[in-house]
């Protein structure tokens, strides 16, 4: 059960953006014109692609870092700096090895200036909340990955916060520590021992977002920006195989495929991608073999987005981008939160390596723009040469020179299995013969 949720805001954001300037002096916009409040009483889930500015958000919302836009109101006042009243748990826990569990949980309580005797008593306290009593003189590197979480929890705590800001706290765990984990930090959320009110969590777990959070807000990126909002209305606890869990992970599948879709018009079923479009990094043995799974007689041609990622252990970032590729190959599409094969799908996962190399040729000139330019550049010159950078000077028009340099490579791999081009890793030369 969500706590009773207020309506004045602890926190808001207004108008938030913020850019990086990179090594190439170009401006990278991380966050544009971002919007949020987070409400007393409850639990707030993000989630979003690698890269898409989750942690800078944190960051931003604790005073670590400043906008370069809009401001940060914690109880109507502007943050500017770290403040009391708001704590992290981070996904690497954070902990200095060369102190004890006591020691890295007063840590927090040092910077406030609080005295030892009562910085101690606090700490023991908070480590006690967590479980970890007993281990007070342990140092980290004798902890298991979900006992320094634990730590990572009760450093958070001991300063008594109203607000927690998680990012991705448990995706260093295994399964069973994280459910064992996730449990624990629900009773506490729900229990009188501390005087939390709200908690935000970062996750790329769908089915954690669901069990754990009153409203679900999925990001989107290039740049960061929160696109849509599920709510949650179940009671607690929540069981992965409850119909309404599963309802609402749908739910978010379906969101999250819609915005991973920019470059699809209403009603027509696949994306037409530009020269400078971001290809999705993907494996060509990934893309075979999720192919062939949905050809399987277990899918028939159509999955539930969620029981695939669930049925093949994908998280968000290994899931949409295998999608993307498949839409941009006409080999599958989206609709309504399912994935369907294509007649030509199926073609490919019946087909033998050499047709499939065909198939995938095909599709590679006829949909990619930029292999076809490799392609196109390559036949128009004379020795049928041309170095990388060629090629990726051109992406960095419009692309940062990391996204140009993973661009241009994955087109390379795409290429070099398709046999319309061969490239040589030493020399960095694409030619039309294969240098070996
Ligand atoms: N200090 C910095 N200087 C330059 N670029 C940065 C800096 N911090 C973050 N970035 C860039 O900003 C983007 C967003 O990073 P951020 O860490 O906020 O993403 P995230 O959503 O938390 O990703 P993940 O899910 O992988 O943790 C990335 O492209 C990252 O490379
Ligand atoms: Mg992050």
């Amino acid at each position: 059960m969500a706590k009773q949720v207020q309506k004045k805001p602890v926190l808001v954001l207004e108008n938030v953006s913020k850019f990086f300037t990179q090594r190439d002096r170009q401006k990278l916009l991380v966050l544009d014109n971002l919007n949020l409040s987070l409400y007393p009483g409850e639990v707030v889930a993000l989630v979003g692609k690698s890269g898409s500015g989750k942690s800078t958000l944190l960051r931003i919302m604790s005073g670590l870092i400043k906008p370069n836009n809009g401001r940060v109101l914690w109880h109507d006042e502007d943050v500017a700096s770290p403040f009391k009243g708001l704590s992290m748990v981070f996904q690497d826990f954070a902990l200095l090895p060369w102190l004890t569990v006591l020691q890295n949980v007063e840590l927090g309580l040092e910077a406030l200036g609080v005295d030892r005797k009562e910085r101690r008593e606090k700490a023991l306290e908070a480590i006690d909340m967590v479980g970890m009593d007993g281990f007070e003189s342990a140092y980290p590197k004798e902890l298991s990955g979900g006992m320094c979480q634990r730590v990572g929890l009760a450093r958070a705590l001991v300063v008594d916060p109203e607000i927690m800001l998680m990012d991705e706290p448990f995706s260093a765990l295994d399964v069973l520590t994280t459910d064992n984990l996730r449990s624990d930090l629900l009773s506490l959320w729900q229990g009188k021992k501390t005087n939390l009110k709200n908690i935000l969590i970062v996750t790329h777990n769908i089915e954690e977002a669901v069990l754990l959070a009153d409203r679900i807000l999925i990001f989107s990126s290039n740049p960061g920006a929160i696109r849509a909002e599920v709510k949650v209305n179940l009671d607690h606890p929540r069981a992965d195989n409850e119909v309404g869990v599963h309802e609402v992970m749908d739910e978010i599948y379906h969101q999250l495929s819609l915005l991973h879709d920019p470059h699809k018009i209403a009603g027509v079923r696949y994306k037409n991608i530009g020269l400078h479009y971001r290809l999705p990094k993907v494996e060509i043995s990934e893309l075979s073999g999720l192919i062939e799974t949905l050809d399987s007689s277990e899918y028939a041609r159509k999955a539930d987005l969620a029981d695939l990622a669930e049925d093949l252990h994908l998280d968000i970032d290994d899931l949409f981008p295998l999608t993307d590729a498949l839409e941009i190959f006409r080999f599958a599409y989206i609709q309504d939160g399912a994935l369907f094969l294509t007649d030509l799908g199926n073609r490919f996962a019946c087909a033998e390596i050499l047709e499939k190399k065909e198939i995938f040729a095909k599709q590679l000139l006829n949909h990619v723009p930029l292999a076809r330019h490799i392609r196109r550049v390559l036949d128009d010159r004379y020795n049928q040469c041309a170095t990388e950078d060629r090629f990726l000077s051109e992406l960095q028009d419009s692309l940062t020179e990391s996204a140009a340099d993973e661009v241009l490579k994955v087109c390379i791999d795409w290429g070099r299995f398709a046999e319309i081009f061969a490239y040589s890793v030493n020399s960095g030369i694409l030619s039309l013969e294969d240098p070996n």
